[in-house]
């Protein structure tokens, strides 16, 4: 039932390029420049959007947040659902409320989707799980088809969801005027091209040298994640993956946040993993990867391809593939899954089974 892989969650990790294939195929009409989403709300009924999730969900609406308002222009703002539930939050009929879910059971996000009917607001779901609780209150649902999720930790239902939004920003943006046609047709190929990046980014000899890595450092008591723009969710989300099965103390945060608090901890002992792939913001991260070496912080990079002139900065480089800033998050997280599994099981841990968490919390 693991398929020859030791584990669920590695089973899952090397499903995603078909995962993601299943995410976008058919939605995508090269031809026309369009996705076809058979969802009956009116793109253009809305006038501000809300995401509601939790864990690593939450982490792929706040991927979600930038796509929409790079490539639609709407504003959005992103809620953990027990936040938004208690919140008494501004909502009305021009709200478009998306709650993201791989099992669609998650109590909080199922109350915060009540509470946001409550108020008038549409509802949209971006969910895994067939059938579930959240689809049959949802006005509409955007599965993202992923397939089963068994292991705790979440990993294709992650690089999926963000997928679905990359549809969605690109849906809304194509009806909404903001996003031309040949923009389009760009990040239509992007897209298009996520399955066969994420399967070279899962190569074996990638995947060796993750492991070797994650080997180096996997008796730290801490780490530190940081990424910018589009990537910083990628940050936090790899952080969220370390804690969650190797049991390291691990903190995530945007980039230019590192000076504010967390620079004060970083000394010899702290690996730094920082997203520093292509991007309008480089020079601004290689920065920051200075200031990490400067207080003898040790640097793990995720570079991309080719970027040999960046490599001088950092102790270890991962390299990933190359591709379009948009759609990065999807293909760089997955060193990140891949780093704190080998990490988790250099330390002998269950990798499958955390200590203390549940695949589905149905309790608040
Ligand atoms: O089923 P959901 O997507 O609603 O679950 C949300 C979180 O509980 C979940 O993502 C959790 O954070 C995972 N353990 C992350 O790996």
């Amino acid at each position: 039932e693991k398929g020859g892989y030791d584990t669920y969650m590695l089973k899952e990790i090397f499903e995603q390029p078909s995962a993601l294939t299943n995410t976008l195929i058919g939605r995508l009409n090269d031809s026309t420049g369009e996705v076809n989403l058979d969802i009956d709300l009116d793109p253009k009924s809305f006038k501000r959007i809300s995401i509601i999730a939790c864990g690593t969900a939450y982490y792929a609406g706040l991927v979600g947040e930038y796509m929409i308002e790079q490539l639609a222009r709407i504003p959005v703002e992103v809620d953990v659902a027990s936040e938004y539930r208690y919140r008494s939050p501004l909502v009305s009929e021009d709200t478009l409320a998306i709650v993201v879910s791989q099992s669609g059971e998650t109590i909080d996000t199922l109350e915060a989707l009540r509470e946001a009917k409550k108020y008038g607001a549409k509802t949209l779901g971006v969910i895994n799980a067939k059938g579930s609780s959240m689809t049959r209150e949802l006005d509409d649902t955007l599965y993202i088809h992923a397939g089963p999720e068994i292991g705790v930790a979440s990993t294709k239902a992650y690089t999926s969801m963000a997928s679905a939004f990359l549809l969605l920003a690109l849906w809304l943006g194509r009806a909404r005027g903001t996003l031309s046609e040949q923009q389009g047709a760009e990040l239509l190929h992007a897209a298009r091209e996520l399955p066969r990046l994420v399967e070279e980014a899962l190569s074996p000899e990638r995947v060796a040298r993750i492991k070797e890595v994650a080997e180096k450092y996997a008796h730290s008591r801490d780490y530190l994640f940081l990424g910018r723009g589009v990537n910083a969710p990628t940050a936090l989300e790899g952080a969220l993956k370390l804690k969650e099965i190797s049991y390291i103390h691990a903190e995530g945060y945007a980039a230019g946040e590192m000076k504010h608090g967390p620079i004060a901890l970083i000394d010899a002992n702290l690996p730094v993993v920082v997203v520093a792939t292509e991007s309008f913001l480089l020079e601004k991260t290689i920065s920051n990867v200075q200031e990490v070496r400067a207080r003898s912080g040790k640097v793990i990079a995720l570079l991309s391809d080719g970027d040999t002139e960046n490599a001088q900065h950092a102790d270890d480089v991962l390299y990933v593939p190359r591709s379009h800033e948009m759609v990065s998050p999807i293909v760089n997280v997955v060193a990140l899954q891949l780093l704190s599994y080998f990490t988790a099981t250099a330390l002998g841990k269950d990798v499958d089974k955390p200590r203390n968490l549940a695949k589905s919390v149905t309790v608040e």
